[in-house]
C-alpha cells in the first residue's frame, strides 16, 4: 500500500442522491430543518478552520489543553497501531496524539469532505513519512467498513461531533461504533460541557460573523448542486440555547416572506416572515450522561478528562 490512499466509499451520485433526499425531507418539514454534514463542501471545512480559530469558540482551544496534556496518558492506555478518526476535519489536534503513540502503523482519517481529507493527509505524510495514511471519504453515520489495518484500534471522535447529532442519531451511531471495536480496542470521544449560557451562545454567534457565514454555506451548497435560488442575504443566522435539550440550537431566520425555488428537486418552498430553518443542534454534555449513553452503546468509561477550567471532556471508552 502506498503511504497515502484516498477511497471513495459512497460514488458520487450516491451522495448528490442523499443530499436530494435529505432537501426534500428537510424542507418539508415543520419547522423546516436540514441535516449538518452538508456545511461542508471545501469552503465550508475552510469557514469551520476560521471558527475554530475564533476568540469566542473555546472548544478547539479547550480539547487541545486536554489532548497535549494527556497524549502520553490515552496512547499508553490504548497501545493503538491504528487511529481511525470520524469527522476529521484538518487533523489539527490529532498530531499531538499521533505523536505519543509508539507503535503506530496506520491513521484512517474519515470525513466527508474530499478537500479537508486531501490537504490533512499530504501534510501528514510529509511530515511522519513512515506513517500510513489511509483517507475515507464516508459518512460515519452510513454504515463504516473500516480498511484492514493492524490492531489494537483507536477511534477518535472529537470536536464535540457527537453533539450534531440527535440523541436517537447518537444512540444509533454509538452503537455503530461499538460494533466496529474488538477487545483491545477502544473509544475517545470529545464531548464539550454544559455551561453559562453567554458562553455557548457567543460562541456559536461570533461578532465578526464568520459562523453566520458558515451557517449559511449549507444554503449555498443547494444553490450550487440543485440549481437552487436562495438569497443568502434573505437570512439571519441566530443561535438560541434551549435548556430543556441542553443543546445549542442554530437557525437561519428568514427576514421577510420568500419563495425559493430547487428546480433539480422541482421544489418551490415557502419561507413566511420570520420562518426558522434548523440547521444544526450542538448538544452540550455532563460526565453521567456521557456515561450512560456509552453503556447503552456497551462501551465502559474508563477515563474522562477535562481541561483546567472545565469547560470541555474527552473520554476514553472500551468495550464491555
Ligand atoms: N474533528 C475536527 C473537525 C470537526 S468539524 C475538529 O475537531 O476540529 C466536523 C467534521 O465532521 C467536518 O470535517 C465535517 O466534514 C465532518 N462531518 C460532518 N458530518 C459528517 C458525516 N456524517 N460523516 C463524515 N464526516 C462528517
Ligand atoms: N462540532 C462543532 C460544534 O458543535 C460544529 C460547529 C461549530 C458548528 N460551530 C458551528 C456547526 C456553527 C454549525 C454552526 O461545536
Amino acid at each position: 500500500m502506498s503511504p497515502f490512499s484516498l477511497t471513495r466509499t459512497l460514488p458520487e451520485d450516491a451522495t448528490d442522491a442523499a443530499l436530494r433526499a435529505d432537501v426534500l425531507q428537510g424542507l418539508a418539514a415543520t419547522p423546516k430543518t436540514l441535516p449538518p454534514k452538508w456545511f461542508y463542501d471545501a469552503r465550508g471545512s475552510d469557514l469551520f478552520e476560521r471558527i475554530t480559530e475564533l476568540p469566542e469558540y473555546y472548544p478547539t482551544r479547550a480539547e487541545r489543553e486536554i489532548l497535549i496534556a494527556r497524549a502520553g496518558e490515552i496512547a499508553a492506555a490504548s497501545g493503538a497501531r491504528t487511529v481511525v478518526e470520524l469527522g476529521s476535519g484538518s487533523s489539527e489536534k490529532t498530531r499531538h496524539l499521533l505523536d505519543e503513540l509508539t507503535d503506530l502503523h496506520t491513521y484512517v482519517p474519515v470525513d466527508v469532505s474530499e478537500s479537508a481529507l486531501s490537504q490533512a493527509g499530504r501534510a501528514l505524510i510529509a511530515e511522519r513519512p513512515g506513517l500510513h495514511v489511509h483517507a475515507l471519504i464516508a459518512d460515519f453515520t452510513a454504515g463504516l467498513t473500516l480498511p484492514d489495518t493492524p490492531g489494537p484500534r483507536l477511534v477518535a471522535f472529537l470536536g464535540s461531533t457527537i453533539g450534531n447529532l440527535l440523541p436517537h442519531e447518537r444512540a444509533t451511531f454509538l452503537k455503530s461504533v461499538r460494533a466496529l471495536l474488538a477487545p483491545g480496542d477502544a473509544l475517545l470521544l470529545g464531548t464539550d460541557l454544559v455551561k453559562d449560557e453567554s458562553v455557548l451562545v457567543a460562541a456559536y454567534d461570533d461578532a465578526s460573523g464568520v459562523t453566520a457565514e458558515f451557517d449559511k454555506n449549507v444554503l449555498a451548497v443547494i444553490n450550487r448542486e440543485l440549481g437552487g435560488d436562495f438569497d443568502l442575504d434573505a437570512f439571519t443566522h441566530v443561535a438560541v440555547w434551549d435548556a430543556g435539550n441542553e443543546w445549542i440550537e442554530m437557525r437561519l431566520r428568514a427576514r421577510a416572506a420568500q419563495t425559493v425555488k430547487i428546480p433539480a428537486l422541482g421544489l418551490v418552498v415557502d419561507f413566511a416572515e420570520g420562518e426558522f430553518l434548523r440547521t444544526e443542534v450542538s448538544s452540550k454534555f455532563r460526565e453521567q450522561g456521557v456515561r450512560r449513553e456509552l453503556a447503552e452503546a456497551g462501551l465502559e468509561l474508563t477515563h474522562w478528562w477535562t481541561d483546567a477550567a472545565g469547560r470541555f471532556a474527552l473520554s476514553l471508552s472500551t468495550p464491555r
